[in-house]
């Protein structure tokens, strides 16, 4: 069967933090990513995979393979509807966490990733959306 050029997952329970290692780990692999590049994207996608889990109460996870020239890369974009992040430029700062964590993942995943983006609201939710090309 053909993969999906996009695909979208939901993410509700540590099993599916589980299985969104497994996709994005088989699509770096089928766009032709080294197993360094490989174990970038993943970990950076483990982490905010967990994110959406712990703090944003579960959501989706999109992921997208896009092409610029003739340059492929992964597109992945975390939702959720959870509580969003008040003080996004804190949230980013290594060892800031609310939860018992390391409070390196968001920072961890920006440094994994070429593209980061992030955009959050109190009360409504947070989306953080990240590229890796080839
Ligand atoms: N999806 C999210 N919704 C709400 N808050 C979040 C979300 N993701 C991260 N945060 C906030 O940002 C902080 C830092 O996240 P992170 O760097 O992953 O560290 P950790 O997970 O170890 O706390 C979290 O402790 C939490 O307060
Ligand atoms: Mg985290």
């Amino acid at each position: 069967m053909l993969v999906p050029l996009t695909e979208n997952r939901s993410i509700s329970t540590s099993e599916d933090v589980v299985a969104v290692r497994q996709a994005v780990r088989q699509r770096a692999v089928d766009l032709g990513f080294n197993l360094v590049d490989q174990t970038k994207i993943v970990t950076a996608a483990s982490e905010l995979a967990r994110n959406t889990l712990q703090y944003g109460g579960g959501g989706t996870l999109l992921i997208e393979e896009v092409l610029q020239g003739s340059r492929r890369g992964i597109r992945l974009v975390f939702e959720d509807n959870g509580p969003g992040i008040p003080n996004i430029e804190l949230a980013m700062k290594d060892g800031y966490t609310t939860g018992n964590g390391l409070g390196l993942g968001l920072s961890g995943a920006k440094r994994l990733s070429n593209e980061f983006s992030i955009q959050s609201r109190p009360g409504e939710g947070t989306r953080v959306t990240i590229v890796r090309w080839r």
